[in-house]
């Protein structure tokens, strides 16, 4: 482990030096590594888009602002590539309003409840962004950051290193954060990504992954077959924040333990579907440690499949029941009610006000560690 992490290091180093000011390298054994401006902050800080591609002709790409994947492209039963994740052409379309497409998020994924904590007795008062609460970090979270971007070889390829030191108070989050995001993409059409974090006071953490997939490429994602396993979830109130109640999925339209479709039972009169005006929940992954599958999802026609894997105890679930036709996205496809699903591993929502649920708290000295793999493959 800790071999391999010197290796990385290094070979980071020369793929570095081989970067240069270059647009295209192959800095070892991967594929290689693309490299282009995709548009600049208002201030002119430039931001770079990269491309990580299989020798398969697969590719993701991700860029510096908000550690957002801006396109996931994988082939279909038929081998014809497709791109699988929603967003925008063009940084403008990321620096307006987005429902945070492809973005990671920080410091805590989902919401918060009236947008405070306490910790060692000491309360903190968060920027509240979703009425009451705050929600995917605040009003500035992690996905409207410029990150440090950096191409590094490792031993199984190429991968992009995004770096962000978040400052102590920053969101009214407490202890200056050092957080790292290593984004690699595999012979195997995996999207894998490793993120730890270090910090210097006692903090609340909860990174994740937001980006919206639509295995078809166009059109609702209600065909998509969803298979979680979990015999729990969290119910929620009004806001969407968990009560606290771990709710048995047996019997209710959140019980993914079989494969089924997502538009099979999403407008049953349920009181928790009515909420979230769709699935907006948080599933109890059962597992054991380490990293796990936490849902696998195939969508017919393309013979598409996602399977989601990660090191955390839950899974947002989104059926995307805030689109609403408003936003037009890549390739002018206006993305209406339900045409993207996220799959979002995290610790659940309102943890730091749960003391029932998985902690989240960071201390000095602790490395925080979160590995979410998405995998495609086809049937
Ligand atoms: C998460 C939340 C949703 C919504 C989306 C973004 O999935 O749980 O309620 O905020 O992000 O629109």
């Amino acid at each position: 482990m800790r071999n391999a992490r010197i290796n990385s290091i290094v070979l980071g180093l020369a793929a570095a030096v081989v970067l240069g000011g270059c647009t295209t390298t192959d800095p070892g054994a991967g594929a290689a590594v693309q490299k282009r401006e995709f548009g600049r902050m208002p201030d002119g800080t430039p931001i770079y888009e990269f491309t990580l591609k299989n020798s398969k002709g697969a590719e993701a790409r991700i860029i510096n602002y908000g550690g957002i994947i801006t396109a996931v492209r994988v082939p279909d039963k038929q081998g014809k590539m497709g791109d699988v994740v929603l967003g925008y052409d063009n940084l403008e379309g990321y620096l307006k309003e987005t429902p945070y497409f492809g973005a990671l998020i920080g410091r805590y994924g989902n919401r918060i409840g009236n947008a405070k904590f306490s910790l060692n007795g000491k309360e903190y008062k968060l920027a509240a962004n979703d009425g009451p609460n705050t929600l995917h970090g605040g009003i500035k979270g992690f996905d409207k950051v410029v990150w440090t971007p950096k191409v590094m070889a490792t031993l199984t390829g190429t991968a992009l290193e995004l770096t962000y030191l978040s400052k102590d108070g920053e969101e009214g989050f407490p202890g200056n954060l050092n957080v790292r995001a290593v984004y690699s993409f595999g012979e195997d059409n995996a999207i894998k990504l490793v993120y730890t974090a270090t910090t210097d006071q006692d903090t609340v953490l909860n990174l994740t992954q937001h980006s919206y997939f639509n295995l078809k490429g166009s059109g609702d994602i209600l065909d998509h077959v969803v298979m979680i396993p979990a015999d729990t979830f969290t119910p929620v109130d009004s806001t969407l924040i968990p009560t606290g109640e771990l709710k048995p999925v047996e019997g209710t339209p959140f019980d993914f333990r079989t494969p089924t479709p997502i538009g099979a039972r999403i407008n049953q009169a349920d009181e928790q579907l009515r909420i979230g005006k769709g699935y907006d929940h948080n599933w109890v992954i059962n597992k054991k440690s380490g990293l796990t599958l936490m849902a696998r999802v195939q969508e017919p026609t393309t013979g598409r499949i996602l399977e989601v894997f990660s090191t955390d105890p839950g899974l947002q679930f989104y059926s995307g029941n805030f689109l609403d036709g408003k936003i037009t996205g890549k390739g002018g496809w206006a993305y209406q009610f339900r045409n993207g699903f996220c799959m979002e591993p995290q610790h659940f929502p309102d943890s730091p006000n749960k003391p029932s649920f998985p902690s989240v708290v960071l201390k000095p000295g602790q490395n925080y560690n979160h590995t979410i793999i998405y995998r495609f493959s086809v049937k």
